[in-house]
């Protein structure tokens, strides 16, 4: 059914020049997967209702965004006029004509390193994902190599990956890097060493707009807090510290870049951490009414949020999505995505070093 939508939502009709509209290209996880594990044999997968169930473009149906609406760069590229959403890569015939405006590459369960989520048999590593655009480069040639370039300069380069490496790291049934063996301060090192990798791969290409996402608060998300037992208002705080010194280091490794590839280059660090912490906080001020809760599937594992063929095989959804955080027990809702895309495009240095995304996108 998913296969009648058409997977490149055009806001606008199509005489705007490419080039001269907001361009972006998109690798992550599922906080920005916006379809490719639709394409993968995998455990990891939002095709289901009510996954979409506030995505206007789709009529409310799954787009294999693991929300109920609109993820962060969606919501980004809207507010600096895109003419649509990059299409997900693994999308049929997605390359040739999308490679214009921008192509997503976020793959659910994925991490930096290539060994996370293999639990969830499919998906597309970070290492992977940035293969898959020096493929995608090759359409670019068709324009010429100086325009291509020209394009690539101008075009905003997103990672949001890590969370997973994260939840792997603290679930010792998976064997991975020696389980736990590893200590919190090498993984952390492991993980920004492969990261710059990729993001340096990406420059030598042509990239030179990044916006490089640290890692939220996962301490605080349902998963974790119903794993740990942890009571309403708590967060753990062993995963919060790994995560803290991880984008600590992320921070650091991305001003030396910018040190060494600026001011043609800008590498800007999305400080997630402190602005999803301040709304899980203070969530009552952001107008939510529960920051505890997923919106659909339950605080019980197996977590899942999904529309069975009656009601005692269908998870149970909130009344009103627009006050939750949460949308399902890992994921934010589109409320929430809202709020974090708000401050990323014109909050200050303390949320977006050493620019916000705003200032990013009209640089020269
Ligand atoms: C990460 O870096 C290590 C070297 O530190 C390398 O052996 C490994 O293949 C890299 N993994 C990925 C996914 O890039
Ligand atoms: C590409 O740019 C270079 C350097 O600016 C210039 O010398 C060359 O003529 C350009 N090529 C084309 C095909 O425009
Ligand atoms: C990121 O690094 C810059 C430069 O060292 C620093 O000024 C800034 O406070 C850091 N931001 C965070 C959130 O740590
Ligand atoms: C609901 O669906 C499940 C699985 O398809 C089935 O086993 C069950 O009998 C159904 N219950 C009702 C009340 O129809």
């Amino acid at each position: 059914m998913r296969r009648l939508i058409s997977i490149i939502f055009v806001f606008t009709s199509f005489h705007v020049l490419p080039a001269l509209s907001f361009t972006s290209f998109v690798f992550g996880d599922s906080l920005v997967d916006a379809g490719n594990n639709d394409y993968l044999f995998t455990l990891s997968k939002a095709d289901s209702p009510p996954y979409g169930i506030d995505f206007k473009p789709s009529g409310g149906q799954p787009t294999g965004r693991f929300t109920n609406g609109r993820t962060i760069p969606d919501i980004i590229g809207q507010v600096l006029g895109a003419v649509s959403f990059p299409p997900p890569y693994l999308a049929p015939s997605s390359q040739a004509d999308a490679i214009h405006r921008g192509i997503n590459y976020a793959s659910g369960a994925s991490g930096i390193l290539d060994e996370t989520g293999a639990l969830f048999i499919g998906r597309v590593p970070l290492r992977e994902q940035v293969n898959y655009f020096e493929q995608s480069r090759h359409y670019l040639n068709v324009m010429g190599e100086n325009r291509s370039k020209e394009f690539l300069k101008k075009a905003i380069f997103s990672l949001t990956s890590g969370s997973n490496d994260i939840l792997n790291y603290f679930q010792p049934s998976i064997p991975f890097l020696g389980g736990g063996k590893v200590s919190p301060s090498t993984f952390q090192d492991y993980m920004v060493f492969n990261l710059t990798v990729q993001l340096k791969r990406l420059h030598e290409m042509g990239a030179r707009k990044f916006v490089v996402v640290g890692i939220g608060p996962l301490g605080c998300i349902p998963f974790v807090r119903a794993l740990n037992l942890l009571p309403s208002g708590k967060c753990s705080v062993g995963v919060n510290e790994l995560i803290q010194g991880y984008n600590k280091k992320l921070n650091a490794t991305l001003d030396q870049l910018n040190q060494e590839l600026g001011p043609e280059s800008m590498f800007v660090y999305a400080n997630s951490y402190d602005i999803f912490w301040k709304i899980v906080r203070n969530y009552r001020q952001y107008g939510f009414e529960n920051a505890n809760d997923p919106c659909c599937g339950g605080y019980f594992p197996p977590f899942v949020c999904f529309k069975g063929s009656n009601a005692s095989t269908t998870s149970v959804l909130c009344d009103d999505r627009s006050k939750y955080v949460f949308w399902d027990a890992y994921h934010p809702t589109e409320a929430a995505n809202i709020i974090i895309s708000k401050m990323l495009l014109d909050g200050d240095e303390s949320v977006s070093f050493p620019i916000n995304v705003r200032e990013l996108y009209n640089k020269n």
